[in-house]
């Protein structure tokens, strides 16, 4: 039994027209119109493939495809959120094979035991509303509800309005639910499978995830009559933070990735000296123990650069989430379909987080994983080969067919 690549083919060019790019990337920011008509796109082939449909408090989307029994469902689950000028294949690839895959248990007319659901997850990227994965979080009772709904964009706006505007505020708790499996295919997002020409990994576990946040208060003032001696100037200290973090991840070394990926300067003018600048660091590493060590070195890097230049700072370090072991029985069988599929494939480790991380805390999770070209990802570049796609689609259909048991 196979999917049917053309179809996943058309699915995947339809809704990545929604929010598409000039360059044939895709900026589909979380709960902007955008979404809005991805998700209705979404809910309307879910329909159409026959799944019963439902909604819960964080705008998460559900795909219910009966069971003979009333038992644990396998779930297969990705975002269609992206990041701004990312790429068609993060998130959106996971969903359009969760649907083929369902898609192609119907044509097969094939019955299984478990209910197998199809999810679609809130603000993945966390590019709009921080953290990322805020609604699997929800679930997973890491992140209070409250504090996801009350969170804001750069612009100040609510995630709970935003929610409400585009129609997916649901009524169904966004709890955790007794499931078989949870299964996530994704793009890998980096090299190695490329690397070593696989069409597919079997994802044994995610890094471990550190995110802060950093506002520097200096002295706004004007560029040209103040002297270099009293200045006070944000920028310079923000700069040798920024330098400071990248020297963090060469002095630990290992697998050790920091990022200063968003840096607001205000006033952000030629002539003005920077009274505020706030920005974000990302750490992440396969050990927990190695971000222990490294969250101290951030901080004592960011007080040494404000005290240089005599000017405040707030440091927030307000995201944690451990490395996660996927479930080995759900490993194995990701393992067995790939074999079964007949697909070159290794297991690897995630760099990337993804729902599956919060989801392996409340269940057993597993991934699929798919090469990117040139390992690029969060960039209209971002491409994954339409023979690799349906390598990992057809494994992905296999180990939900294992998982859920034919009736
Ligand atoms: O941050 C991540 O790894 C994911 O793309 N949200
Ligand atoms: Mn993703
Ligand atoms: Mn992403």
């Amino acid at each position: 039994m196979r999917i049917d690549r053309k179809r996943l083919e058309r699915s995947m060019d339809d809704l990545g027209r929604i929010g598409e790019t000039p360059r044939g990337g895709l900026t589909r920011l979380a709960l902007t119109d955008d979404d809005r008509r991805g998700r209705d796109w979404m809910v309307a082939h879910m329909r159409e493939a026959g799944l019963r449909v439902t909604v819960d408090q964080m705008g998460n989307i559900f795909g219910e495809r009966a069971g003979a029994e009333a038992l644990p469902p396998v779930l297969m689950g990705s975002h269609v959120d992206s990041v701004p000028t990312g790429g068609k294949y993060d998130g959106q690839l996971g969903v359009l094979c969760g649907l083929e895959t369902i898609r192609a248990l119907n044509d097969h007319r094939i019955r299984t035991r478990r209910p197998v659901t199809l999810v679609i997850f809130t603000n993945e990227e966390g590019a709009r509303f921080q953290p990322a994965m805020i609604a699997s979080g929800v679930m997973a009772g890491k992140i209070a509800l409250e504090d996801a709904y009350n969170t804001r964009d750069a612009d100040g706006i609510r995630l709970a309005d935003e929610l409400e505007r585009i129609g997916y505020l649901g009524s169904e708790p966004c709890v955790a639910r007794p499931f078989r499996a949870y299964l996530e295919l994704h793009i890998e997002q980096g090299p190695i499978l490329e690397e070593e020409g696989l069409s597919v990994g079997v994802v044994e576990g995610i890094v471990a995830i550190s995110w802060s946040r950093l506002t520097i208060h200096g002295v706004q003032d004007h560029a040209g009559p103040t002297p270099m001696r009293i200045r006070h100037d944000a920028l310079v200290a923000a700069a040798q933070v920024v330098t400071g973090v990248r020297r963090i991840a060469h002095e630990i070394g290992g697998d050790l990735v920091t990022t200063v990926g968003r840096l607001t300067v205000s006033p952000n003018i030629v002539n003005a000296i920077p009274g505020k600048v706030a920005l974000s660091i990302d750490m992440r590493d396969p050990k927990n123990e190695t971000l222990d060590r490294a969250l101290p070195l951030v901080d004592r890097v960011v007080r040494d650069a404000c005290e240089r230049e005599g000017v405040r700072y707030e440091l927030e370090h307000y995201w944690r989430v451990p490395f996660t072991p996927f479930a080995p029985d759900v490993v194995g069988a990701v393992e067995r379909a790939a074999k079964a599929s007949g697909v070159r494939y290794r297991r690897i480790l995630s760099g990337a987080g993804h729902d599956a991380q919060y989801m392996a805390a409340i269940g057993p999770a597993g991934m699929i994983f798919v090469p990117s070209r040139g390992g690029r990802s969060h960039c209209e570049e971002e491409f994954t080969p339409m023979d690799d796609i349906e390598n990992g689609a057809n494994t992905l259909l296999l180990t939900a067919l294992e998982l859920a048991e034919q009736a």
